[in-house]
């Protein structure tokens, strides 16, 4: 499965069509290769506020060269402390840094704006904090190439807790994450310890992938993998010789059932119990589409999507968390979707099932405590079998309407993922995070 509009504009005659009718060009994006240092280029830092003082150190611990900007140099990244602006007039503060620097960024840059949570403040501070918002939004759109623009907002007393966050944000591990916000915040009773080895954070964990046999499941299990985890798969019966296959070649362990089974709760907390003394991660990926405009739909459409997308993951969730399943420091992960938040034609029970994941991510991540975090992912265009499946036209557009102008991979999900599961990101809870490329569709 590959873009096969991306393949024909680096064609010479594509090329030159591009150029006279003006089409969409877009940047291949780079990617994370295992081995590989997470920021190949330097990482200009700027801006006053109360996260300055530590950065050096959070980037010098994840092998990231920075410094302060230099005109002449060309910079792979860009992080900005906007926790000091206090006051709207303040913000010329982010035109003063970002305008000198934007023309001299290597291809497909990272950009990290670093704010306050806007909720945890008052006046004037918190009207200039939320202001970052419409900022690093924009600059998304703006910046091509590639480039990617974030913001995190880090509650005060949670200044020590952004290192995996920014490991993510600044590699090409968040090649199609852009436009985002992201909230970390000061954490629970129980923190997981530092990272030992960035390149292996889940050595030692078990990590349980729902619908792993194919698709974003197969890339989420190989990146949990390469990670360090000792992945347990799960898939339908007839999913059987894929996931077998996948798990041999990982290491893993599989477990075949019908996550909507009135038992399967119950069959995979006594396998994760009896097999592994417990589980780490658990990733909610399996889904399916049953499209039809809500006029015509029939009732097992609805029925089969809601079940299979949304009473499926609770039912799991509440199961591995009663049943003290889900270890301390554990993860949960939900796997939404772009429909889920803007809506779809023929999508009101994927869309709704959708939503409820997030609504799933709502009402628990206040309330897991033992360091235990939920967050989701919202993936955009990613290019699947699912995907494949959509009509040429539709495809072309769902592929082109966002700042990449170009569809995203399954391995795009998976580092998201990997991120929300690492043991340094113990604050990054109750997140939904789009992995849309900056989809138009939706703020
Ligand atoms: N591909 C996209 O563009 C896209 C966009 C947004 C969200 N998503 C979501 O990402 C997830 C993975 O999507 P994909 O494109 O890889 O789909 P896919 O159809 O390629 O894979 C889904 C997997 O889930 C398994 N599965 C389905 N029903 C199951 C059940 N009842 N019990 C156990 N396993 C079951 C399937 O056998 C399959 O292996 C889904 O939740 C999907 O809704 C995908």
């Amino acid at each position: 499965m590959s873009d096969r509009y991306q393949g024909f504009v680096s064609t010479p005659l594509g090329r030159l069509l591009v150029k006279n009718l003006g089409l969409p060009s877009p940047t291949r994006l780079e990617r994370y290769a295992a081995g590989a240092p997470l920021v190949t280029g330097t990482v200009a830092l700027g801006g006053e506020g109360r996260l300055s003082g530590s950065l050096p150190t959070v980037l010098d611990d994840l092998d990231i060269a920075w410094s302060l900007p230099t005109s002449g140099e060309k910079y792979k990244g860009l992080v900005f402390d906007a926790t000091g602006i206090t006051d709207s007039a303040g913000l010329v503060a982010l035109q003063k840094f970002f305008t000198p620097l934007l023309r001299s960024l290597d291809t497909c840059p990272r950009v990290v704006v670093l704010g306050t949570t806007p909720e945890s403040l008052t006046g004037s501070e918190r009207v200039a904090q939320r202001a970052l918002e419409g900022f690093t939004r924009s600059l998304g759109k703006e910046i091509g190439r590639g480039g990617t623009v974030q913001l995190v907002y880090v509650d005060e007393g949670a200044d020590d807790a952004i290192a995996s966050t920014l490991a993510f944000l600044l590699s090409p591990k968040s090649a199609y994450v852009s436009g985002q916000v992201v909230r970390i915040g000061a954490h629970q009773e129980k923190q997981a310890g530092p990272v030992a080895d960035w390149s292996r954070p889940l050595d030692g964990k078990v990590a349980l992938v729902t619908g792993a046999s194919r698709g974003i499941g197969e890339q989420i299990a190989r990146v949990l993998h390469r990670d360090g985890a000792t992945v347990v798969g799960v898939d339908v019966p007839q999913a059987a010789s894929e996931l077998q296959a996948l798990m041999r070649e990982l290491d893993g362990d599989h477990l075949l059932l019908d996550i909507t089974a009135k038992d399967a709760p119950q069959r995979i907390a006594h396998h994760l119990t009896t097999g592994h003394g417990g589980v780490d991660v658990v990733v909610h990926n399996a889904g399916i589409t049953r499209d039809k405009k809500l006029a015509n739909m029939a009732e097992d459409r609805w029925a089969g999507v809601i079940g299979v997308n949304l009473t499926a993951p609770e039912r799991i969730t509440r199961q591995l968390l009663d049943d003290g399943v889900l270890n301390d420091n554990g993860r949960i992960v939900g796997v939404a979707s772009i429909a889920g938040i803007a809506g779809n034609v023929g999508q009101t029970n994927y869309a709704a099932s959708k939503a409820g994941v997030i609504g799933l991510v709502d009402s628990l991540a206040d309330d897991l405590g033992r360091g235990i975090t939920i967050n989701a992912v919202a993936p955009g265009f990613i290019i699947t079998a699912m995907t494949a499946a959509v009509p040429f036209a539709t495809r072309e557009v769902g592929q082109r309407l966002n700042a990449m102008s170009q569809g995203g991979l399954p391995v795009d999900v998976a580092e998201a993922i990997a991120w929300f599961a690492s043991p340094g990101s113990t604050a990054v809870n109750g997140n939904v995070v789009r992995v849309c490329g900056q989809m138009m569709l939706g703020a």
